[in-house]
């Protein structure tokens, strides 16, 4: 795992927009796994600007979302379907046909899921997995609980996760209390995982996964400890705790 600890939101979103970049340099029909949330939006900002500045181009890269709130239409200002094509989709050259959030709308979300996860299959999986982490350590909606969903699944919201994304909706009853998310599997069959944490409400989180080392289903996150190509990019809020306890194991040991 590769730590990486930016000075501030923007130069985490900098640095993770340049990953990005390589990629698509290196692949230019890179698969590429997208996050939503608050921490992704200083990385689309800076890759829309490569776009039309750099002249950055997408149209080969396909994109898969995480995950999308259930029931949800995508007209909803809260569905993360407009979140990613007002924030991102729409400002740059990406095919539309290549695009695929789950559908929040599926009659049959089951059989949906199992769709989305054949058609990750089908580009040949996930190159690029971009990742944010929730405050109790989810990735995607892959909350803490006693056993690991593997595939793209229907889950239930977490208390604390309805509480956190309340913050978007008018109250925490507007929160839809399921989601369709890809899987702890499906996201570590990706060749490449980016995790970004920014701010003080993550320290904690992130001080107990990259101090304990332990994979645990209870910090869904703690997966990652067990893939070869991972890069945590962090701000100095986020890495606030965990500095301060690598420095005292230094001064104990
Ligand atoms: C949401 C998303 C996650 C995201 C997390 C953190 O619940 N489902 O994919 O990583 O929240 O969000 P934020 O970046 O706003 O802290």
């Amino acid at each position: 795992m590769k730590i990486y600890i930016a000075k501030d939101f923007f130069q985490l979103s900098k640095k993770a927009a340049e990953i990005i970049q390589d990629a698509i340099s290196e692949k230019p029909d890179l698969v590429l796994g997208l996050a939503t949330g608050s921490t992704p939006l200083g990385t689309y900002k800076e890759l829309i600007r490569m776009h039309k500045e750099e002249k950055l181009d997408f149209s080969r890269v396909i994109s898969f979302n995480l995950d999308e709130y259930y029931p949800i239409s995508p007209e909803n200002k809260q569905s993360y379907f407009y979140y990613m094509k007002h924030n991102f989709f729409r400002h740059i050259n990406i095919n539309p046909e290549n695009i695929h959030v789950p559908d929040g709308q599926a009659e049959d979300a089951e059989s949906h899921c199992k769709v989305y996860e054949a058609e990750i299959r089908r580009h040949k999986g996930i190159d690029l997995q971009l990742l944010g982490i929730g405050e109790n350590g989810h990735i995607g909606f892959n909350e803490p609980d006693d056993e690991i969903e593997v595939l793209t699944h229907l889950t239930k919201l977490s208390e604390s996760t309805l509480r956190a994304n309340s913050r978007f909706f008018d109250s925490k009853e507007k929160v839809p209390c399921q989601a369709i998310t890809m899987g702890l599997g499906s996201i570590m069959k990706a060749k490449k995982i980016l995790l970004l944490a920014s701010g003080i409400k993550k320290a904690e989180i992130i001080a107990k996964l990259l101090t304990e080392q332990k994979a645990t289903t209870n910090i869904p996150a703690s997966a990652l400890l067990l893939h070869n190509d991972v890069t945590v990019l962090l701000d100095e809020e986020a890495a606030g705790i965990y500095k301060m306890k690598i420095k005292n194991q230094f001064s104990e040991g």
